[in-house]
């Protein structure tokens, strides 16, 4: 089981990697969490093609995958950008947070896979902040404010918060439901507990990076492994005895300053730390 995300395949050495990506062997399922690319016929590009490599490809929407971009064809805003991103992954077999989630049987598992779309919410406040109003505001003040602010549409919900507190409360449903003597590997774009982003360089943009209503969620649903990216900070990090692996590819000149390993998806399952 491997896992990669922000593939940004919009930059053409992305899109090398991405055409150079194949399985090492037939059975290997591919996690993808997110920013695959912008346009939609990059997002159908890069799917298509990893669908046809890997016996199973899972995917949550990454904040680039929702963004209205001007020079994208598809006009669809929000919810129904998403429910167009769902419609494609259907038909190509890929699964995405819209289906029953998928069991691994393979090496170190048994264990449920359960991609995430719960966006974010604006609580991961900035330090000397109390509300999202103080957090948006010394974000701009500081002129860190993400694109999502002008790119990444709502609708029909009035703000990015409320669609993310639906989303938490549909997604947590759904948890509930699974089989409760599996291990979860989450996949989310973002991450589920705030400490990853304390390593950002501006502290102001955590508030574009996940919501404080999953920060349990590792240990109330037994996690096994939580796959996130969007930081753009590949590494492994432990919170509460669970794994958390960031395995963004990024942008080239992110990549290329990191030099080996660079370029590769993670493997998730089984667990390359464990002595099997
Ligand atoms: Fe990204
Ligand atoms: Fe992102």
């Amino acid at each position: 089981m491997l896992a990669f995300s922000d593939l940004h395949v919009a930059f053409p050495e992305n899109r090398e990697i991405v055409e150079n990506l194949w399985p090492e062997s037939a059975a290997d399922w591919l996690l993808l969490a997110g920013d695959v690319g912008e346009l939609f016929e990059d997002i159908e590009w890069a799917l298509e093609l990893l669908s046809r490599r890997f016996a199973t490809v899972v995917w949550a929407p990454g904040n680039h995958e929702l963004w209205t971009h001007p020079a994208d064809q598809l006009k669809l805003r929000g919810e129904q950008r998403y429910a167009h991103l769902v419609q494609l992954c259907r038909s190509l077999g890929v699964l995405t947070p819209e289906d029953p989630y998928p069991v691994w049987d393979g090496a170190g598992g048994p264990v449920t896979v359960a991609p995430l779309f719960v966006l974010y919410d604006y609580t991961f406040q900035p330090p000397g902040t109390s509300d999202k109003a103080e957090g948006l505001a010394m974000a701009r003040a500081s002129g860190v404010v993400c694109s999502d602010e002008w790119m990444l549409h709502p609708d029909p919900y009035p703000g990015r918060d409320d669609w993310c507190r639906a989303r938490v409360g549909l997604t947590k449903r759904l948890l509930e439901q699974r089989d409760p003597a599996l291990p979860v590997v989450f996949v989310n774009h973002f991450p589920l507990v705030r400490e990853p982003t304390r390593v950002l360089r501006y502290p102001e943009y955590a508030q574009w990076c996940g919501t404080e209503h999953t920060a349990d969620w590792h240990i109330r649903f037994n996690s096994a492994a939580v796959v996130y990216g969007h930081l753009h900070i590949p590494r492994t990090t432990w919170h509460d005895g669970v794994r958390f692996e960031e395995v963004s590819l990024g942008y080239p000149r992110e990549w290329r300053a990191r030099g080996r390993g660079a370029g590769r998806p993670r493997q998730i399952l089984p667990d390359p730390g464990s002595a099997l």
